[in-house]
């Protein structure tokens, strides 16, 4: 017997498949499955983001433990489990660390495994989806504030959603904040593609493991064989655009609602912006946080910029 359906996940299935330009949000393609092959692309050599911001970290450590007032709580949103968190942490020594992600599961594994790392360090992980509304822990209530938002995730995000999230972060972290943040930088075309399309298959089967999620999850019935991965780059957008592409036409059920797919018409799965020097600031200005610094790799592939949530002031 199937288990209860996610009702948020089957909204947007059946919406996105029946609109206009077919799509589905990006974050369903995180189950279980989902979430292990995100995991194996992080450790490919073609995908560059997460090694060479791990080293641009590890290359800026020291500065930003000069940099950054050691009584600080730091707030990691979408917490993962990566090496950056610990580089970061080790580097300014902070009064707290509040991991927020939505699964309560890999929350509680990896704050167990960073108190058997750093013993010292109050991990106080609170389990929310950052984008909405939540509370920070009233442990940290009177502590400066710096959000960690690395990995380029704010790529993800259109620009319109972009700009609410990090209006939501300064709400929530209040004036006076900082945060530090990972963006990717647009670079020549080839080897954007190439990080998103590699020979080894893993983002295909990353992005087609969505068919097959809403065949297990949602009574699907797709011929998962009838869609191939497909990566583009829209220029204009400035962004990697992930789809499934029909290889024939295709017709098949979703929880009952029929649908049709012509040869060669796609579902559009995922957004990831590659933002230049000036359009990050912008994007963080616009989202009401003021850039102070900025660290690239030598390549100029990757950036970590440091933003303060300052006084509004509109004038002159
Ligand atoms: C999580 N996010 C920043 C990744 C990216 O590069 O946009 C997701 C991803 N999709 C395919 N490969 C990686």
């Amino acid at each position: 017997m199937l288990a209860t359906p996610d009702l948020a996940f089957r909204n947007d299935v059946l919406a996105g498949l029946a609109a206009a330009i077919p799509a589905v949000p990006a974050r369903w393609l995180y189950d279980e499955r989902g979430s292990e092959l995100f995991d194996a692309i992080t450790r490919l050599p073609s995908y560059y983001p997460t090694a060479t911001e791990t080293a641009l970290l590890e290359r800026i450590a020291p500065e930003l433990g000069r940099r950054i007032q050691s009584n600080v709580a730091v707030i990691e949103f979408g917490s993962g489990s990566s090496t950056k968190t610990p580089l970061l942490l080790e580097a300014i020594k902070p009064a707290a660390y509040v991991p927020v992600d939505i699964s309560g599961e890999f929350l509680e594994k990896s704050a167990e495994e960073l108190r058997a790392n750093i013993p010292a360090l109050p991990v106080l992980p609170v389990t929310a989806d950052f984008r909405l509304a939540f509370t920070l822990p009233n442990q940290i209530a009177g502590l400066p504030k710096l959000g960690f938002f690395p990995g380029s995730t704010i790529g993800n995000f259109v620009p319109r959603s972009a700009t609410d999230l990090l209006r939501h972060f300064r709400e929530l972290l209040g004036t006076g904040a900082m945060l530090l943040i990972g963006m990717d930088r647009v670079k020549p075309v080839e080897r954007l593609l190439a990080a998103y399309d590699e020979p080894e298959g893993v983002t295909a089967s990353f992005n087609l493991n969505l068919v097959e999620r809403i065949n297990r999850e949602l009574e699907g019935t797709i011929p998962v064989e009838a869609f191939r991965h497909e990566v583009r780059w829209n220029d204009i957008l400035s962004r990697i655009e992930m789809h499934l592409v029909a290889k024939r036409d295709v017709d098949f059920t979703v929880s009952g609602k029929a649908f049709a797919f012509r040869a060669g018409e796609s579902i559009h799965t995922e957004n990831s912006h590659k933002y230049g020097r000036r359009g990050a600031r912008m994007l963080l200005l616009a989202g009401g946080w003021t850039p102070v610094d900025e660290w690239t790799d030598a390549n100029g592939d990757f950036s970590i910029v440091l933003a303060e949530a300052q006084p509004n002031r509109s004038a002159p």
